[in-house]
């Protein structure tokens, strides 16, 4: 379980064992049934290639209206509660201080990307993103806290955890590419990457 600092993110390789990683994919299972991926739509009027929902008080969404956080599913239902075994992550590598109010869940199918960007929807920026990464592999590029600027990637395999705070909590970020098919987790293949946020 070895911890790299990268650009100040803080990377947790192999947090989570195969059996810890099969057991948040079982808590997944419901919340996507009550919950159904949805493909946002950027404010440029572009679809997003990532699916994604949301666990937790408030959910991030997008349309063209814009970003924001919002108590409900774009089709009208509260989201559904964080489950413990996520939050846990929360707690022993963010804080005991304050649970997160919103788990994004993105997830990456064959092709599917995520360009550069900064998570800055959130009211309080002192509060670290902690992201976790289940399934396929991806490659995960770092750049500066404003645009432009020298990158550096790396791959983030099933069971990683990323504390992305302090200094880098506005580092853009994004992901190039997954490599589908890489990883057993997910019977049908692909990635699922959540990040949990306090929003409010
Ligand atoms: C994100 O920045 O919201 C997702 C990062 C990832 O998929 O690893
Ligand atoms: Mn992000």
């Amino acid at each position: 379980m070895a911890r790299l600092l990268l650009r100040g993110f803080e990377i947790r390789k192999a947090y989570l064992d195969s059996a810890a990683q099969a057991q948040l994919i079982e808590v997944l299972r419901p919340i996507l049934k009550s919950a159904p991926l949805f493909r946002p739509v950027m404010p440029s009027g572009k679809e997003m290639s990532v699916r994604m929902t949301s666990a937790g008080a408030l959910g991030w969404v997008t349309d063209k209206a814009g970003y924001r956080y919002q108590p409900q599913h774009p089709k009208g239902m509260g989201w559904p509660s964080i489950p413990d075994p996520i939050l846990d992550i929360w707690r022993d590598l963010a804080s005991t201080e304050r649970d997160p109010d919103c788990c994004l869940i993105n997830y990456y199918g064959e092709g599917a990307r995520m360009g550069l960007h900064q998570d800055k929807d959130e009211a309080d920026f002192s509060w670290p993103v902690l992201s976790i990464s289940l399934g396929d592999d991806a490659l995960f590029r770092i750049g500066n806290t404003s645009r432009g600027g020298k990158t550096e990637s790396i791959w983030l395999n099933s069971g990683d955890v990323v504390v992305m705070g302090g200094p880098a909590r506005l580092t853009y970020h994004g992901v190039d590419r997954i490599r589908f098919g890489s990883s057993k987790l997910l019977p049908k293949g692909g990635r699922i990457n959540l990040t949990l946020r306090v929003a409010s």
